[in-house]
């Protein structure tokens, strides 16, 4: 906790990875939480003191904080804060995005009477928060969130950006000051850009993990390529930059597939349909499959193979299976009537995945050991094995493999 700081009481409405993060680390900063979800298990396991998702570090600061953190299920107890987050999750729809949480957070607090600034964190397509004012005559602060799981609370401290959109100036004040501690740069804004800034960014992130994985794929044909130093040439390039530039698999999670699709779905009802981010899906969707051919085009069909996967979680430092692109692996190669079994280092259970207890007992006899997730630890394992090596994440010094992606065969 910081001394000497001006306390607030801090609304969090809905208490997901974005929620539960915001809630945790301004409590940490003296603020007094009142974090409310309409999910009465997730109060009552939270009020035990525990954690309802993975998050490395946020059991700590949730317990550190806890004098200053309360949660419930009713919606009154937001009457007495000071600044209200919106944080409840928006759904894919075949419309593109699902508001219905969002607005009906809305109604719940236009019922109230609650006359306080209200931000909302979710991920909103632009023009949102101006539909939030005709429905419920509430004028809100868009303030879109940037954290990663398995690195949230570092990010939710030390952003890049702190992006606050708004019209009402007072309004904008009160969030700039919340978040005044973390010392970034503040764009201050329209609602409709900060709602676009969030959708725009991570779009361009997928559009350069596309783009890698299909250097990848040029690389796998040309003899004497290796798509990690060519992307190490070109991430020296301030201009490009390395990050978000390593070939694998592709992006699974709950945002990067979501938001890509999103933004296209609305870019198309707009008259100016994204055609990079739709190509960068369309790339996406195809990793797994071309994954598969090249392995049985290399060593024959899968049927009966026996097939260990290293890594569940859509990547590392995370227990999300949300669109891991390692569980459609998993299902993909069982389609093709080989025996699947998987191991992750916090997943101990995963829907339609049979799950090894440890790495060795995953390994154990298979055919195919399969990197499938960037955990760190697997970079320690011991790899002398009868079974193939195949690094789908490039984890993996490529002399200790068999098959690695975006290196020729
Ligand atoms: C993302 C954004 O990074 C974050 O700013 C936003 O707030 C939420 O969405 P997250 O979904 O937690 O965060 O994961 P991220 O680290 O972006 O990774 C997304 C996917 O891309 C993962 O499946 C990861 O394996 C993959 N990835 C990432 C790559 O394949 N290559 C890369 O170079 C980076």
């Amino acid at each position: 906790m910081v001394e000497g700081k001006d306390l607030m009481k801090i609304g969090i409405v809905g208490l997901g990875y974005v929620g539960l993060v915001t809630a945790a680390v301004l409590a940490d900063q003296g603020n007094e939480i009142v974090g409310v979800d309409t999910d009465p298990e997730k109060i009552e396991k939270l009020r035990s003191g525990k954690s309802v998702i993975f998050e490395p570090g946020l059991d700590e600061l949730l317990s550190a904080n806890v004098e200053r953190l309360e949660f419930s299920s009713s919606y009154e107890k937001l009457l007495s804060a000071d600044a209200i987050f919106i944080c409840v999750s928006t759904p894919d729809s075949t419309a593109g995005i699902d508001l219905k949480y969002v607005f009906s957070a809305f109604e719940s607090l236009r019922k109230l009477k609650v006359r306080k600034p209200v931000a909302i964190k979710s991920t909103v397509i632009p023009g949102t928060a101006g539909s939030v004012l005709e429905r419920t005559g509430i004028g809100c602060v868009s303030n879109p969130e940037f954290l990663r799981e398995g690195t949230a609370i570092h990010d939710s401290v030390h952003p890049e950006r702190v992006v606050i959109g708004g019209i009402d100036k007072e309004n904008i004040a009160v969030f700039r000051e919340i978040w005044k501690f973390t010392s970034a740069p503040v764009i201050e804004t329209t609602n409709e850009n900060a709602e676009l800034i969030k959708y725009a960014s991570n779009s361009f992130l997928a559009v350069k993990i596309s783009f890698i994985n299909e250097i990848a794929n040029l690389c796998e044909l040309i003899p004497e390529c290796d798509v990690n130093i060519v992307a190490e040439g070109m991430g020296l390039d301030p201009r490009i930059s390395p990050l978000f530039l390593r070939a694998g698999l592709g992006f699974g999670g709950s945002c990067l597939p979501k938001d890509t699709r999103a933004i296209l779905k609305f870019s198309d009802t707009m008259g100016a349909k994204l055609q990079i981010v739709d190509a960068a899906i369309r790339v996406n969707n195809d990793r797994v499959h071309h994954a598969v051919e090249r392995i049985e085009k290399m060593y024959g069909s899968l049927g009966d193979r026996k097939v260990c996967i290293l890594g569940i979680a859509f990547k590392d430092d995370t227990d999300d299976v949300r669109y891991s692109k390692s569980w459609e692996l998993a299902k993909e190669i069982e389609s093709r009537g080989a025996r699947v079994r998987a191991y992750d280092p916090v997943l101990h259970h995963a829907s339609g995945v049979e799950v090894a207890k440890s790495p060795e007992e995953c390994m154990k006899n298979s055919d195919f050991i399969i990197i499938g997730t960037e955990w760190n630890e697997f970079r320690n394992l011991n790899f002398e094995t009868p079974g193939k090596v195949i690094d789908l994440r490039r984890l993996l010094d490529v002399e200790l493999v068999d098959l690695a992606v975006g290196k020729h065969d």
